[in-house]
């Protein structure tokens, strides 16, 4: 009989060896960033069906190498798809030790370690956003956290809704700019606002929302009878990677006496680098701020801080005292449990502080200012390049660009935005199945438009030239 020990030895030794040669692929480009095939044919290929009776773990290895071969590989230099990438084996560390750990950030009795982890996290985050009184915790995303903070701009506004919900006469109406992030929205909906009780704002040609815009659509709401309690900047949107002017903005909610909330999930990182903190001047005026790490700081997913400008905010929001787990007889001021919309909740935090004790300060600051230099020099390739052109003038790590084919070369306005669009969709597609490029689009300015992230620092010029050559091939 194998022992519990050396079963155990026998499958995480090869399971390291898996992981070396898998995070070593990503810096062979001869590997396909993915193995496009139709949903039927992965089905097939993974043959998904659960058996009665158990294999054992003898099959485990196995799967676990089809998962990986049939993944995208989001760590490969052409992979430049989506607001994240790279990998950090620092990072994947953290992702391991939590899962051997097992535990849940409810308590500080079940979550000790993770639980002063996280509470030194979210201060030193709320430090750089400039919060001296802050507080914080872990959600599992982006969303999550804007939606915590919709929750905690309606607690402020309406402090009734706790306990009563809503009253008919509340009528609150809530700001973004047409450019941010549907979670926000979404969150208003689950508030309890409706997707009509969030207002777009007007962008600028850059996609920033326009101050001006805001504070006429702020009065016009009041004037209809509606509570305007709510504006929600972005810094860093998803498509344009723009960043809202957030000093002006927050010189209008302050007008109004309305919650500020940054939405940081992709640029916050930005505060890291002193190059390019000015983009975000004014985020020490907001209420709440989400900020994720996982996006360009390169943590595993998901990493998402929810930060709050005043103490005992979340758990005036949240809080629910529950008294079986929440022990009066314990350190319950470490508790964070109360602070969240969870229970049970993964102990996110350690990989993100084993990864900045690895890079440190400066390492950020270096990674975040070769993305944005990466971008700089994608967007100038593209300008270069005949029948390239920019839809946007970028601000960030993100580049929205066209590309019109020779054939078509002739086509102005409306006809030309079509055959751009058009050869977007083709192209990229044919990338795609090619297994050479994985990079998204969005419509942007009334056509498909495509998007490129710098989110890997393995990704080189040698990457970027390459991307324009394989637009023109396909063409
Ligand atoms: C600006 C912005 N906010 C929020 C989110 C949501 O983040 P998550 O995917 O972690 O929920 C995204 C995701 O791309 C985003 O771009």
């Amino acid at each position: 009989m194998t022992s519990p020990r050396d079963a155990l030895d026998a499958l995480f030794t090869e399971a390291a060896r898996l992981a070396v040669d898998t995070l070593a692929q990503n810096h062979d480009r001869d590997q396909p960033v993915v193995r496009r095939v139709p949903p039927r044919e992965l089905i097939a290929a993974l043959e998904l069906e659960l058996p009665a009776e158990g294999r054992g773990l003898e099959g485990v290895l196995d799967l676990a190498r089809k998962t990986l071969h049939w993944s995208v590989r989001t760590g490969h230099p052409r992979f430049l798809n989506q607001l994240f990438g790279g990998y950090d084996p620092a990072g994947i560390l953290g992702e391991w030790v939590a899962a051997l750990g097992n535990t849940s950030m409810y308590t500080y009795e079940a979550a000790p370690v993770g639980t002063v982890v996280e509470l030194a996290l979210i201060e030193r985050l709320n430090r750089y956003v400039g919060f001296d009184q802050g507080e914080g915790v872990f959600a599992p995303g982006g969303s999550i956290s804007n939606l915590m903070c919709v929750l905690a701009a309606r607690q402020r506004a309406f402090p009734h809704v706790k306990h009563e919900g809503l009253n008919a006469d509340d009528r609150p109406v809530m700001f973004t700019s047409c450019e941010s992030h549907y979670s926000l929205k979404r969150a208003g909906m689950v508030a309890g606002i409706g997707t009509g009780g969030t207002v777009e704002v007007p962008v600028d040609a850059q996609g920033r929302m326009r101050p001006d815009a805001l504070e006429r659509l702020v009065v016009a709401e009041a004037r209809r009878g509606r509570t305007p309690f709510l504006v929600a900047a972005t810094a860093g949107t998803t498509v344009a990677g723009a960043f809202d002017p957030i000093d002006a903005l927050a010189d209008v909610a302050g007008r109004h006496g309305l919650w500020l909330h940054v939405d940081a999930s992709y640029g916050g990182s930005a505060l890291l680098s002193v190059r390019h903190r000015d983009l975000l001047a004014g985020i020490d005026r907001a209420d709440s701020v989400a900020w994720n790490p996982h996006k360009m700081m390169g943590v595993p997913l998901a990493c998402s801080a929810t930060l709050m400008r005043e103490r005992g905010t979340l758990v005036g929001t949240m809080g629910m005292n529950a008294d079986y787990l929440f022990h009066e007889d314990s350190d319950q001021d470490w508790d964070l449990g109360d602070r969240t919309l969870q229970c049970g909740r993964r102990v996110d935090a350690l990989k993100l502080w084993y990864a900045w004790q690895v890079h440190g300060d400066q390492g950020y600051a270096e990674r975040i200012e070769g993305l944005f230099d990466q971008a700089r020099r994608f967007r100038a390739l593209v300008e270069q390049r005949a029948g390239f052109r920019l839809v946007r003038e970028p601000m960030g790590t993100n580049v929205c660009f066209r590309y019109l084919p020779r054939a078509e070369r002739g086509a102005t306005g409306e006809a030309r935005d079509r055959a751009e669009g058009a050869a977007t969709l083709r192209i990229r597609a044919a990338l795609a199945d090619s297994g050479r490029f994985l990079v998204n689009y969005a419509t942007l300015d009334g056509a498909p438009t495509f998007r490129l992230v710098a989110s890997n620092p393995l990704t080189g010029d040698e990457d970027l030239v390459a991307l324009l050559d394989a637009i023109e091939d396909e063409a």
